[in-house]
C-alpha cells in the first residue's frame, strides 16, 4: 500500500551524484550488414517499416537506445517499397549507408529528399513523412533519434496517418476563431519583477509561443566533401558542423543533435598520443573511411570503414586516432539539447578546468578533430 512514508526518500547528507556512463560498444560492418540482409529477406511488415533499432547491453525500457537517450535505428527498404506515413514528436537524423531513396516530409511546404549513400538529412518532429525506395538495390539508413529520451519521459506521441496520405502544399489556414485575438503574447500582461531580469508575464506567454521554422534540411555528400580537405596538408578543414538555422545557437542539426563530417584525406599527420577530453554530451560515431582506434577511459576499440561506435559516453575521457589512410566519420552527439538545458559540460584537459559551454567563455582554438585547442 503506498503511504506518505514509503514516497519519502531521505537524502539528507547524501553525497554528490556521480555520472555512470554505459560502457563505449562498436557494432561492425559485418554486423549491421547481416542485419540490413536479415531485414530485407524477411517478409514486408504490414507499415511497410523494416527497422532494427539497436540497443546497447546496458539500456533499461521505457528508452531502450544505442546511448542513454539515443537511438540508432538500421531502417531497411527493398526496391519498390515505401514506408506507412506517420508522424511524431522525437525528431531524426537520417544517414544512407547503401542505395538510395527518398523521404517526403510535410513541413510548411513539401520537402523531397532524394538520399544518396552518405547523405544527411533531418525530419523535424511531428511533420508527416514516408520513405521511399526508388532506387533498384536495398536502401538502408542509420536512423538516429531521441525517442528514447522521450520515452523515458513517458511523452513519445506517435500517430500512424491515414492510408494513401502524402505531403501537400499547405496554404495559410486562418488563427482559431474561438479564442478572442486580444489574448495573445503580444497584448499579454508583461511586468518586471526587481530589476535583476525576472518579469511576471501572463500565461498567453506559455501557449502562444514564438515560431521557429523547423524544416527538413539536405545535406548531400557530394557538396558537404567539397568543404573539406581534399588531399593531405591542402590546409582545408577536416571537420564541419551539418548546422540546421532552426537550432539558433545551439547549432545543431536538430533540436537534439549535432552533427559533424569528419575528413582526413590518406597521409594526414597522425595525433600523437595522449590523454583525451570528456563532455557530456555523448558522442556516436559512424566511420566510412580509413581504420584506426579509439581509446575511451582505459579501452581500446579499434574501427575501420562501415564500423558504428558508441565512442564517448558521457564523461568519459575519450581520443581518437587515425591510421595512414586517414579518417572519415560522422559523428552525432546529444549536444544542443545539453546546451538547452545548460548541462554541456566540458573538460578538455584533464587537468584543466571544467566548462559550461554556453554559459561561459568556452574552448577555442578548434578547427580539426581535436588537432589544435588539444
Ligand atoms: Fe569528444
Amino acid at each position: 500500500m503506498t503511504t506518505f512514508q514509503n514516497l519519502m526518500l531521505d537524502v539528507s547528507g547524501a553525497a554528490a551524484p556521480a555520472p555512470a556512463p554505459w560502457r563505449p560498444i562498436k557494432i561492425t560492418r559485418a554486423e549491421i550488414d547481416a542485419e540490413i540482409d536479415r531485414l530485407s529477406a524477411a517478409p514486408a511488415p504490414a507499415n511497410g517499416r523494416r527497422a532494427s533499432r539497436i540497443v546497447h547491453p546496458s539500456a533499461v525500457a521505457p528508452g531502450l537506445g544505442f546511448a542513454p537517450g539515443v537511438s540508432v535505428t538500421i531502417e531497411v527498404l527493398d526496391p519498390g517499397e515505401r514506408t506507412a506515413p506517420m508522424r511524431e514528436n522525437a525528431h531524426r537524423v537520417e544517414i544512407g549507408i547503401r542505395g538510395s531513396g527518398r523521404i517526403s516530409v510535410q513541413g510548411r511546404d513539401v520537402r523531397e529528399i532524394d538520399l544518396a549513400r552518405l547523405d544527411v538529412a533531418n525530419i523535424p518532429a511531428m511533420q508527416g513523412f514516408v520513405f521511399r525506395n526508388t532506387g533498384d538495390e536495398v536502401w538502408a539508413r542509420l536512423s538516429y533519434s531521441n525517442a528514447p529520451l522521450l520515452e523515458k519521459l513517458t511523452a513519445h506521441y506517435a500517430e500512424d496517418l491515414p492510408e494513401g496520405w502524402e505531403p501537400r502544399r499547405r496554404t495559410a489556414g486562418p488563427r482559431s476563431t474561438e479564442a478572442p485575438a486580444a489574448y495573445t503574447r503580444g497584448t499579454a500582461p508583461d511586468h518586471a519583477i526587481g530589476t535583476d531580469g525576472a518579469r511576471l508575464r501572463g500565461y498567453e506567454f506559455l501557449v502562444d509561443i514564438e515560431v521557429v521554422e523547423s524544416l527538413a534540411l539536405h545535406w548531400p555528400w557530394e557538396e558537404v566533401r567539397r568543404h573539406l580537405s581534399r588531399t593531405a596538408g591542402d590546409g582545408g578543414r577536416t571537420i564541419m558542423a551539418l548546422y540546421n538555422p532552426a537550432t539558433r545557437r545551439r547549432q545543431g542539426a536538430t533540436h537534439n543533435f549535432f552533427v559533424t563530417a569528419s575528413y582526413l584525406p590518406p597521409g594526414s599527420g597522425q595525433r600523437p598520443r595522449g590523454r583525451g577530453h570528456k563532455h557530456t554530451s555523448v558522442a556516436i560515431n559512424y566511420h566510412f573511411a580509413g581504420h584506426g582506434e579509439s581509446e575511451v577511459d582505459g579501452e581500446t576499440l579499434t574501427w575501420e570503414e562501415g564500423d558504428l561506435l558508441l565512442s564517448a559516453p558521457s564523461w568519459l575521457e575519450h581520443a581518437h586516432y587515425q591510421g595512414a589512410e586517414g579518417l572519415g566519420a560522422f559523428t552525432v552527439q546529444d549536444h544542443p539539447l545539453h546546451i538547452g538545458m545548460e548541462s554541456l559540460v566540458w573538460q578538455e584537459e584533464m587537468d584543466g578546468p571544467v566548462l559550461t559551454l554556453g554559459s561561459e567563455d568556452g574552448q577555442t582554438g578548434y578547427v580539426g578533430p581535436r588537432e589544435a585547442g588539444s
